[in-house]
């Protein structure tokens, strides 16, 4: 059912995402390094040590056999590293979905083209019945991209993480796969992996 893809490359219309690899670290850190990147996130922000420990965490889990996430770079022009946008497979053909973007490349529609692709590689690829993602109920961003992606409200999940010294709700939205299919979006991505069965 849920056909391992390593290495996963997938090419939106702006952004293209790739597997982490071990010296992105500088990149990455200006993404889980910066505050005001992680004040919308369930992780405070990370020092270069531990950032160094997520990659080692992230390029180890993306090799095994029984895939359990899809934490992917995401990366504009010539492989410049902008963000992440992850898939983390969580009960049956279900997955939660998460993304980030550095401060600076804000606001030209990167994070939406990124989880689009990935919810349509989620859909199409992994077989999944139903995405998700949380975020915090000031996240006015990230709420306009589940709407963008045709997600639904589904309800607030309290007290949902403690991050930065507090714990902070999440509102939930989801969408399922019929939805996905009936909003068009599918087959407007190409995705490139090597499936490992
Ligand atoms: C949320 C985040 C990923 C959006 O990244 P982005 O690449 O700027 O997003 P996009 O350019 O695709 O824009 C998405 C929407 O957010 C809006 N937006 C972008 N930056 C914004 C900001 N600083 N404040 C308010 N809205 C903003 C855009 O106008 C767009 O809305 P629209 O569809 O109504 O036009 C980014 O702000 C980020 O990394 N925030 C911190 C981490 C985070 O919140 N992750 C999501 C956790 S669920």
């Amino acid at each position: 059912m849920n056909r391992a893809m390593y290495p996963c490359q997938l090419v939106g219309a702006q952004v293209a995402l790739r597997e982490f690899r071990l010296n992105d670290l500088d990149a990455v850190m200006t993404v889980v390094g910066d505050d005001r990147v992680t004040t919308s996130l369930s992780f405070d922000t990370r020092t270069r040590e531990q950032t160094t420990a997520m990659l080692d965490g992230i390029v180890g889990r993306a090799k095994k056999e029984l895939r359990t996430e899809y934490y992917l770079a995401v990366t504009i022009m010539d492989d410049v590293l902008v963000g992440f946008a992850r898939l983390g497979l969580d009960g049956v053909q279900a997955a939660k979905l998460g993304y980030a973007i550095a401060a600076e490349h804000w606001g030209y529609g990167y994070a939406t083209d990124a989880a689009r692709t990935l919810v349509d590689f989620g859909f199409r690829e992994l077989k999944l019945h139903r995405i998700s993602a949380a975020m915090g109920p000031d996240n006015t961003a990230s709420i306009a991209i589940a709407h963008r992606l045709g997600m639904i409200y589904e309800g607030c999940i309290r007290d949902h993480v403690y991050t930065n010294g507090g714990w902070r709700n999440s509102l939930l939205y989801s969408v399922l796969v019929e939805e996905w299919a009936a909003t068009g979006t599918a087959g407007r991505r190409a995705s490139r992996g090597v499936p490992r069965d």
